[in-house]
C-alpha cells in the first residue's frame, strides 16, 4: 500500500514540518507499503538532506520547462537533486491553475526524464447522469500516457481523486462501492494502454477526504493500492491513527 501525505501549503512552519517527517520516520519503520511525503518545495531539500529512512519524498507539482530563463520555476532536475523520488502532477489544484491535459503530459516526460516516478492524479468535478465525467477520466488518463514508451507507462502511479469529494470530511468521500468501480474502469483503460497483464498490479491510488474514520473501508473494499491524503496528513496525531489503521 501506498501512502502519500500531501502537504499543500498547509505547512508554512519549518519547525512543524521537521516535527512531521520524524513522525511518519517512525510510522515507517513498522509497516511494509511506501511512505512518501510531498513537502511545499522550498522545505523539501532540506528534510530530504542526506534521507535514508522508508520514507520517500515527492514534489508537490514540477515545471515543465526544462530550466533557463524561467522565473519561479522549480524544474525536475531541481527535484531530483533536492532529494525526490516523486512527483505528483496533474493535480486538481494546478489543473485550476492553468495545467491542461498536455501539460500534464509535459510534466510527466520531464519527471521520468530525471528518474523521479510520477504520480498522476485524475477525477471528474462532478458525477453527471449522462456518465460524461467516465470520458473525461479517459481523457485525462489517454492525453498523459500518449507520448510514452510501454516502459514509461509502466512507472506511473494513478491516484484518482474526485475534485467533489477533496477538502471536506470523511462522509462526503467516495463510497467503497463506487470507488470499486471506478477502480476497475481505470483499470479497464489502462488494459489497452499498457503491455500483456500489467493494468492488474498498475498502482492506483485514491485520494478526496482520507480520514482515520473511513481509510479501513476504502482500502478493504475497492482493489485501490494505496491513498493519497491531503488536509489529514498534516496533523500529527490524525495521520498516525490514520497510518495505524492500514498497518
Ligand atoms: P484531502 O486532499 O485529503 O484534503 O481531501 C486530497 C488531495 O487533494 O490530494
Amino acid at each position: 500500500m501506498f501512502i502519500i501525505a500531501n502537504w499543500k501549503a498547509y505547512v508554512e512552519d519549518f519547525e512543524k514540518a521537521k516535527k512531521l517527517v520524524a513522525t511518519s520516520k517512525k510510522l515507517a519503520r513498522s509497516r511494509t507499503g511506501t511512505l512518501i511525503v510531498a513537502p511545499p518545495a522550498p522545505f523539501l531539500g532540506k528534510l530530504a538532506a542526506g534521507n535514508i529512512s522508508n520514507v520517500a519524498f515527492a514534489a508537490q507539482d514540477i515545471s515543465a520547462s526544462t530550466g533557463g530563463a524561467a522565473t519561479g520555476e522549480a524544474t525536475a532536475a531541481m527535484y531530483a537533486a533536492s532529494g525526490a523520488t516523486y512527483t505528483i502532477v496533474g493535480h486538481s489544484e494546478r489543473r485550476a491553475a492553468g495545467d491542461t491535459n498536455d501539460t500534464v503530459a509535459l510534466k510527466i516526460t520531464r519527471s521520468l526524464a530525471h528518474n523521479l516516478t510520477p504520480i498522476l492524479c485524475v477525477g471528474e468535478h462532478e458525477r453527471d447522469r449522462e456518465g460524461r465525467y467516465l470520458a473525461f477520466i479517459r481523457e485525462e488518463i489517454t492525453t498523459a500516457f500518449a507520448a510514452l514508451t510501454a516502459k514509461e507507462r509502466l512507472r506511473i502511479i494513478i491516484a484518482y481523486e474526485p475534485l467533489w469529494a477533496i477538502g471536506k470530511t470523511a462522509e462526503h468521500a467516495i463510497t467503497p462501492n463506487d470507488l470499486a468501480e471506478m477502480v476497475l474502469y481505470i483499470r479497464k483503460i489502462l488494459a489497452e494502454l499498457l503491455p500483456g497483464k500489467n493494468a492488474m498490479h498498475a498502482a492506483v491510488l485514491y485520494g478526496g477526504s482520507v480520514e482515520p474514520d473511513n481509510i479501513r473501508a476504502l482500502a478493504a473494499h475497492s482493489g485501490i493500492n494505496g491513498v493519497l491524503i491531503g488536509h489529514a496528513s498534516v496533523d500529527a496525531a490524525t495521520f498516525t491513527a490514520l497510518v495505524q489503521q492500514l498497518s
